[in-house]
């Protein structure tokens, strides 16, 4: 149909109807019955009252009244496309894992990108981590590298995860700042945190304002296992790394860019995708065995962690390209759900205590969110290679199983059957120890990689580290807050505790936070706190 495929006429009110002409299909409601008058509902007369028989006004509202669901608990704010996913070589070596077997194998690809803290409708250059959410089709299920794009966490443990979350996001009473970590509740938790300083220091960096989706890292942060055939272990991290480097904005461009054009992310994306100038990341891994491991002078089961690229050089071995951009951003986009256990046989967990508990998470808040256990069932979610198991029924079931038999074992030779040879198995690793609440004192380190980080940076990145540092910390109103944060920047760097301390004002310097142990005892669990005018 085009736009001359349509009548307009006048209705006894003069409201204008656009009737179908030409190849225009005729409107119908949701059972498919035709429509003959879409302005006006049905009444006694002109002027009403409205009469509840009108099925297709009713149906129409009751649609729009159901039309939102829960945004993402985190990362709600989204923008996404597809592609593929483009193996250099076999990787048989290291992993069994069907799409690393054959030298340009194409994986069909789905990225999205996010913002952690913002709701849906906040703004693109907030000061924030950027999701990095890879679901890749494979032949043997769906794989999703659930990445940000900065290489460490905030938090070693994934029971902290609420707390960092409830902290980052608006304050529950005044329901502000809904985009931004310049806040008190923000600021108090990491300052009692203090294995959140080498992330933060990630945050305060040019790193938490890319200048567009297209020239960001993506990392899969935890320590990850590839499995070979013959049943061989190698711990992976997966890096994405952009064809068109590493830009960022500065601070003073990301506030008016906000202003100016909260969507410039998403635009970015959807013109470059459109006018075929395709981004591209390469897929490079860190592998390393237990003896790396153990040598290593950090826990490769710590998220706050990286192993430098110097040490540890990143291998490249495929390539991830965009190309189109989903049809509808609701039905793809918004549907979309990613679960870091979707993992192919090939690929395995290792036991970093957050990976351990996001495993669990993401099917939760899949259910909470889509609200049934046939999200699957939505296409963006169903896997691309044949399937087949007996789950059944539930809200929403597209596919139940056709036929008589929805279980097995069972007599009549019909139905999948499970095959150890190509199901996923768990690396059989060997596991021993008493059941205890306790981090590992190999996790106690929480300075050293934030000076490292800091002091690889230019002078000029360290300047924007020091000004982003200052603009946040200005923000909070109680000054132990402000002390406390001191006193872990003079662990990372003196040089820049002093400056930030001078451009806050502080009376005078405190002591460093306790580098060898920090306990709660030391950073005063309960301050008289006392609120700056500001
Ligand atoms: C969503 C990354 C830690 C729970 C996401 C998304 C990303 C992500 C990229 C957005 C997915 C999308 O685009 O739909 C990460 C990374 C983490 C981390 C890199 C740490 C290394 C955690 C932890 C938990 C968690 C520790 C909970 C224990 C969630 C939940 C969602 C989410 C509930 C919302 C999922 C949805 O509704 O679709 N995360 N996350 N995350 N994450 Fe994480």
């Amino acid at each position: 149909a085009t736009i001359h495929d349509q009548k307009l006429e006048r209705g006894e009110g003069g409201e204008l109807h656009q009737t179908a002409a030409g190849k225009a299909s005729v409107l119908t409601t949701a059972q498919g019955g035709p429509v003959s008058d879409d302005q006006n509902s049905l009444k006694v007369g002109p002027r009403g009252p409205t009469l509840l028989e009108d099925f297709h006004f009713r149906e129409k509202i009751f649609h729009f009244d159901h039309e939102r669901i829960p945004e993402r608990v985190v990362h709600a704010r989204g923008y996404a496309a597809h592609g593929f996913f483009e193996t250099y070589k076999s990787l048989a070596k290291y992993t069994k894992a069907d799409l690393f077997q054959r030298a340009g194998e194409k994986t069909p690809a789905f990225v999205r990108f996010s913002t952690v803290a913002g709701s849906k409708g906040s703004v693109d250059l907030a000061r924030d981590v950027r999701g990095f959410a890879v679901k890749l089709y494979t032949q043997e299920g769906n794989w999703d590298i659930v990445g940000n794009n900065i290489p460490v966490f905030f938090i070693q443990d994934a029971i902290k995860f609420p707390d960092l979350i409830h902290a980052v996001k608006e304050e529950p009473d005044c329901a502000f700042p809904q985009a931004q970590s310049a806040h008190d509740n923000f600021w108090d938790f990491i300052s009692l945190t203090p294995e959140s300083m080498h992330m933060v220091m990630w945050v305060m960096s040019d790193r938490a304002i890319p200048r567009s989706f297209r020239f960001m890292e993506g990392f899969g942060v935890h320590t990850f296992r590839l499995v070979n055939a013959k049943n061989e272990s190698t711990f992976v991290k997966f890096h994405w790394k952009p064809k068109l480097g590493l830009q960022s904005v500065v601070w003073n461009e990301a506030v008016k860019i906000n202003g100016a054009d909260p969507d410039f992310h998403r635009r970015d994306l959807w013109t470059a995708i459109k006018i075929g100038n395709f981004p591209e990341w390469e897929l490079q891994l860190q592998l390393f065995d237990q003896d790396f491991a153990d040598a290593f002078e950090f826990d490769v089961l710590d998220p706050t962690k990286i192993i430098p690229e110097e040490i540890l050089p990143p291998v490249p071995v495929g390539r991830l390209v965009l190309d189109r951009m989903p049809d509808n951003f609701f039905a793809e986009t918004e549907q979309v759900a990613f679960m870091t256990q979707n993992v192919p046989p090939g690929i395995d967990f290792s036991n970093d205590p957050l990976l351990q508990g996001r495993n669990f998470s993401y099917l939760d808040t899949q259910l909470k969110r889509l609200g049934s256990p046939n999200f699957t069932h939505i296409p963006i979610n169903a896997p691309k290679c044949p399937f087949a198991h007996f789950q059944q029924d539930g809200h929403m079931a597209m596919r139940n199983p056709i036929g008589r038999v929805n279980y097995q074992p069972n007599s009549f030779g019909e139905g999948p059957r499970e095959s150890a040879q190509r199901g996923f198995t768990p690396f059989p690793e060997v596991v021993e120890g008493e059941k205890r609440r306790l981090r590992a004192e190999s996790f106690a380190d929480h300075y050293s990689q934030a000076r490292q980080f800091f002091i690889s940076q230019t002078a000029g990145e360290q300047s924007h580290i020091a000004a982003a540092l200052t603009f946040e910390l200005s923000k909070v109103k109680i000054p132990a807050i402000r002390e406390r944060m001191v006193s872990h920047l003079l662990n990372i760097d003196e040089t820049l505790a002093s400056k930030v301390a001078d451009k806050l004002g502080l009376q005078k310097m405190p002591k460093p936070a306790d580098a060898a142990l920090p306990t709660r005892q030391d950073l005063d669990p309960s301050p008289a706190l006392s609120i700056v005018e500001n």
